[in-house]
């Protein structure tokens, strides 16, 4: 050829050309909310590393589920701030705790318009805070902890939870789990499998979120950020367990391990866009360096490409709103 090729180029060069030859879509209906309830406010209370994002009450928690719901978002993922911790995570079991009774009232607000989703997971309600009960030496215990899952799955079923998010990291969680929903009569619950979920520095506003005790890290159970390989074990052992969807967390250091995820699962995907990544965007966007839209778009678009069907983001609601009107 002796001229330039310019084909690349042609299929940019309008928007509407752009918009016709886009490989990749954002839709409302693949976005997660994840939100948060705390025990005991009046007020929604905002969480400093997390500008925009509040502790909610029940009453505005019920308004963002609603508000979820008007704009076509498809889902909602609960968790829940106890205003009494120990070291077993008791507050979760009980059907008036926090969590569960979110999950009720949200249910009652929005009914099945939304998909709700409750955190399995004993961080919330312990007072040491970590994922799970201790043994005698201060390690996380698997075994004792999976019991306490499986009871804190069947009362948030028993709440009307359309799909459970057991966050653990704990071997085995996800069979326990299933079994405990069979044996209740919950065989319509289903199970996002929080599967490669790593050990990461960027759920550091998260703890402020959810008023953590934690000290010291969740590296004896939570994954290592070197490996990409285990994460498919991870998602191979989930999947015999029962998990209807799996999930990756962090999502944007993690592009590489959802493609891989994405790749080998025949069930539906999800990529959780954690705390930190929404702190660091927002706190680059009011410092003026970085244009706030286009990186919250550019990020959970490359999120989609990557391989994810459904986007855990605090931005679920804001950016549906911005598809709904481009
Ligand atoms: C555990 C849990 C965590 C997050 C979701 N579920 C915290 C952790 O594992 O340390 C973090 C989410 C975020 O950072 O946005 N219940």
């Amino acid at each position: 050829m002796s001229f330039p090729n310019h084909r690349p180029r042609r299929l940019r060069a309008t928007p509407a050309m752009r918009r016709l030859t886009a490989e990749t879509r954002l839709a409302p209906a693949d976005l997660i909310l994840p939100a948060f309830i705390r025990e005991g406010l009046t007020e929604p209370s905002p969480i400093s590393s997390m500008p925009g994002v509040v502790q909610h009450t029940t009453e505005s928690l019920k308004r963002a589920a609603a508000e979820a719901v008007e704009l076509g978002v498809g889902g909602i993922m609960l968790f829940g701030v106890p205003a009494v911790r120990d070291a077993q995570g008791t507050a979760s079991l009980d059907p008036e705790g926090v969590l569960n009774k979110a999950i009720r009232d949200v249910k009652a607000e929005v009914g099945d318009d939304l998909v709700i989703m409750g955190d399995v997971c004993l961080d919330e309600f312990t007072d040491h805070g970590h994922c799970g009960v201790l043994d005698a030496d201060g390690y996380v215990d698997n075994d004792a902890t999976l019991e306490i899952y499986g009871r804190m799955a069947v009362a948030q079923a028993d709440a009307g939870a359309h799909m459970l998010g057991p966050s653990g990291m704990m071997d085995g969680q996800i069979a326990v789990i299933r079994q405990a929903l069979e044996e209740s009569g919950h065989k319509n619950t289903a199970i996002l499998a929080y599967a490669a979920k790593y050990a990461s520095a960027f759920y550091g506003p998260f703890r402020e979120a959810v008023d953590s005790q934690l000290k010291g890290d969740r590296r004896t159970y939570q994954m290592d950020a070197a490996n990409r390989r285990e994460a498919v074990l991870e998602v191979e052992l989930d999947l015999e367990e029962g998990a209807d969807m799996v999930m990756v967390k962090p999502a944007m250091s993690y592009l590489d391990i959802l493609a891989d995820v994405a790749a080998m699962s025949p069930v539906p995907v999800s990529a959780y866009q954690i705390s930190g990544e929404y702190a660091m965007i927002e706190a680059a966007a009011a410092n003026g360096w970085i244009d706030r839209r286009g990186a919250i778009t550019e990020s959970v678009l490359g999120i989609k490409r990557a391989g994810a069907d459904t986007v855990l983001t605090y931005w679920a609601s804001e950016l549906a709103g911005w598809l709904k009107e481009s």
